[in-house]
């Protein structure tokens, strides 16, 4: 049922100081539609709602129901929420509209009567643009690092409840399968991280539910964080579609240094800055930067790196399809059988006492030309290398992760009934 008549409040000259006008003529694309169960009464909105009536082909009348709350008593306003079923803000308060979610995001995840879809919209929404000012802050000084940190734990602060239920796994689940973006990976890694912990408290061995808390913010916020060092790689390293050369790989390689050092002053908790750094580090030692293994890497970057890996193959790349979550665990599962000769090309590799790259500074023409050849068939055998690693990846990666926690994974995804596992476990 829609309510007639009730602009709140139409008071004479406010009008005329307002942006906003009684009534618009427009296509639609002026506005934007929000749920109304999402706006929270007991907060002050500085944005107003409209209705939308079809006024001829092509063009919509936009009339306003509320311009802002500051004159209406609360149980008015959740009287009319509720008997409104699709509002409209006008897109030049958008950015009164996006603070306005920023401080009720909590308000909106926990709501009972909101979907989930559109709860995980909301939040993807919100952190897209939170990662986004992260990852386009300068971190030019201490201030500007303290500030990302505290915009993000603000935000997972308020979405913990949500994104540590299983059942809001079915957001994920829809977020699966589209083109890798480093934002919205980011979210994937962070959520799917708190979802497990959650799921596996018995891995931590607290005592109260505040400190499960704590360990579940300190997890998301580094899965947000993870891959923030890719800001200081070059763009066309990080956007190549083709294969990537060794210098590029080891670049690549450099963005868990560079996140860690870019957060360095945050003052961010140890276990967080321990996830960040160690995300790539393998069960058998074969991952980076430090090689390793077993107990030496720390729980958190161990889920971290399952979740990194998880969302990394069900994410569409310009050089591969993304592969279905049965598809990505097998892979994750499953027993590589080019291990052997891996480890002993690597091996071989790690004992060449040649330098990959040097600088060519003599005058020297011959023992110029001659180490230009020494240095292409380096990266030659670098880029045997680089494509052996991409062939084992794909045909097996058990080596990479801790067992326990990776049958845990399989079994915490398959909770939500929104991955098709069956077969898998
Ligand atoms: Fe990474």
């Amino acid at each position: 049922m829609r309510a007639e008549n009730n602009c709140y409040p139409v008071w004479g000259e406010a009008w005329d100081q307002m942006e906003i006008q009684a009534e618009y003529f427009d296509d639609g694309s002026s506005f934007i539609a929000i749920d109304p169960v999402s706006i929270n009464p007991g907060y002050l909105l500085d944005f107003s709602l409209f209705d939308r009536y079809l006024h001829k082909k092509g063009q919509y009348r936009f009339r306003c129901l509320l311009l802002d709350s500051r004159s209406i008593p609360k149980e008015r306003l959740m009287e009319l929420l509720r008997s409104w079923d699709q509002v409209y803000i006008h897109k030049n308060q958008n950015q009164n509209y996006t603070e306005y979610v920023k401080n009720n995001l909590e308000f909106i995840l926990n709501h009972g009567e909101i979907d989930v879809r559109k709860k995980t919209q909301t939040l993807t929404t919100l952190s897209t643009q939170v990662i986004n000012e992260s990852f386009a802050a300068n971190f030019a000084s201490k201030e500007d690092c303290i500030q990302v940190v505290q915009n993000i734990e603000k935000l997972i602060s308020q979405a913990m409840e949500f994104i540590s239920d299983i059942e809001s796994l079915k957001g994920i689940a829809d977020l699966i399968g589209h083109d890798y973006q480093t934002h919205t990976h980011s979210i994937k890694v962070g959520w799917l991280t708190a979802t497990f912990i959650n799921a596996n408290k018995e891995l931590f061995g607290v005592k109260t539910k505040s400190q499960l808390r704590d360990i579940m913010i300190q997890a998301t916020v580094a899965g947000f964080l993870h891959d923030i060092g890719t800001i200081k790689i070059p763009r066309h390293v990080i956007n190549k579609e083709g294969k990537l050369s060794n210098i590029e790989y080891v670049l690549i390689q450099s963005h868990t240094a560079y996140s860690t050092s870019l957060l360095f002053e945050t003052q961010l908790p140890r276990s967080s800055m321990q996830t960040i750094l160690y995300h790539h580090e393998n069960e058998d030692g074969s991952g980076y930067p430090c090689g390793l293994s077993g107990d030496q890497i720390p729980l958190i970057a161990k889920i971290c790196h399952i979740a990194d890996v998880f969302d990394a193959l069900t994410s569409k790349r310009p050089y591969k399809p993304a592969r279905t979550p049965y598809e990505a665990l097998k892979i994750m599962a499953g027993e590589n059988p080019y291990l052997e000769i891996l480890r002993q090309f690597e091996a071989e590799v790690s004992g060449n006492p040649k330098v990959p790259v040097v600088a060519i500074v003599r005058d020297d023409y011959e023992a110029k030309l001659r180490r230009l050849r020494e240095r292409e068939m380096l990266e030659e055998e670098a880029q045997k290398r680089v494509e052996a690693r991409n062939k084992l990846r794909d045909k097996g990666m058990s080596h990479c992760f801790d067992k326990d926690l990776l049958r845990r994974f399989i079994l915490t995804i398959n909770k939500s009934e929104s991955f098709d596992l069956s077969g898998l476990l």
